[in-house]
């Protein structure tokens, strides 16, 4: 996607091929930084720290952390190290671990003097395979727009949560690969961005991609989906998840749940985009097997925004002596889902029957 009218993905080899480089996504939407990669542990922090970050991102982070472990020191020693690092970074979105663990089942059998090379193009292969899934899921996730919008024939508002564009991906993005797809074949569109607290990635990040492809949308904040709904505004939710189960419960950023039981009680359709990489085959009941992220209080106590002055500051929005919990993510139950929209096709009313048809034939 485009960045001032410069086509960017979100992350991308140094033109030396020694390192990476990534949006550093922890000072969008005011400041845009790039950061450069060296190391494995570089690729941790940048995980750990939400300088990437959506499922997608994170699984290609990790195997370029891999790759740049191999750079330093390609033993199986390294490699079990460098997995057992990165695989610790952020619990809940699966796609680390499937980057992590695809790279370790293609390096454990090379010789030593040919890991560094070989990391460093598999790495890249699955770069390019996420950005083909995207493109895939937003042609299939557009004919559902399409279809949508030739009965209701006016603006079609969608409403998304969190951040699955195109710099929670490598490029396109998940949920909003369609919004961009159909927005780009001419069918008239606005988009409702849940703020997404406490890290406001819809405020920050979604709104901010959406405005550069010069998509309209409107920020709310994460309570008005009800509203809005009850009052024939939305015509269709569609967000990303960071594991889905292979009965399709889906697991993605907290609040997600409330939005879906809105969704069921009004009659909106609510789409879930997902790339393969996504679906968690050894887990059936999201609620129950899934690892949900606690991060720090910290996050939800305090705010940062950009002030008049032009600086971006932080500031303490609850009282000094309130506790207060930070999980991560919830769990949709996939009879709440409308249709998982995948890179093979779209699955209406999720079971593990459907799933299983459509990727393991
Ligand atoms: O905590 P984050 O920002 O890494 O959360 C991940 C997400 O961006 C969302 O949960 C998203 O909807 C799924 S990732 C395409």
């Amino acid at each position: 996607m485009k960045i001032n009218g410069t086509p960017y993905r979100t992350i991308w080899p140094t033109a030396d091929n020694q390192a990476v480089e990534i949006i550093d996504q922890t000072k969008l939407p005011h400041i845009f930084a790039t950061l450069r990669l060296d190391t494995m542990r570089d690729a941790e922090r940048a995980i750990k720290d939400m300088q990437v970050r959506g499922a997608p991102l994170i699984g290609v982070t990790g195997a370029y952390g891999v790759a740049l472990a191999m750079r330093a020191n390609a033993s199986d020693a390294s490699l079990a190290e460098a997995c057992s690092v990165l695989l610790a970074a952020r619990p809940t979105a699966v796609n680390l671990r499937w980057g992590v663990e695809r790279m370790r089942a293609f390096l454990a059998p090379l010789p030593e003097s040919e890991r560094a090379a070989a990391a460093w193009q598999e790495a890249a292969h699955i770069a390019d395979e996420d950005v083909e899934i995207n493109a895939s899921i937003g042609k299939y996730g557009c004919e559902i727009i399409r279809s949508i919008h030739q009965h209701k024939n006016s603006t079609m508002n969608i409403l998304t949560h969190c951040n699955a564009g195109w710099l929670a991906t490598v490029d396109w993005g998940t949920a909003l690969a369609p919004v961009y797809t159909a927005f780009d074949a001419g069918i008239p569109l606005h988009v409702w961005v849940d703020e997404t607290r406490p890290r406001n990635q819809g405020a920050s990040l979604t709104a901010w991609e959406l405005g550069q492809h010069g998509v309209p949308h409107t920020v709310i904040a994460d309570n008005t989906g009800g509203h809005l709904m009850q009052h024939g505004m939305v015509d269709m939710a569609i967000v990303g998840c960071d594991r889905v189960t292979a009965r399709g419960d889906v697991c993605n950023k907290i609040g997600t749940y409330l939005k879906a039981l809105a969704a069921f009680d009004n009659g909106v359709p609510f789409y879930v985009a997902l790339p393969s990489p996504t679906i968690d085959w050894t887990l059936q009941d999201g609620v129950k097997e899934i690892p949900i992220e606690e991060r720090a209080a910290e996050e939800v106590t305090h705010i940062s925004g950009l002030c008049e002055d032009g600086q971006v500051r932080t500031v303490q929005v609850t009282p000094k002596s309130s506790r207060a919990a930070n999980y991560g993510f919830d769990v949709t139950p996939a009879r709440l889902v409308t249709a998982l929209i995948t890179e093979k096709g779209v699955v209406r009313q999720p079971d593990r029957e459907k799933l299983r048809a459509l990727f393991k034939g």
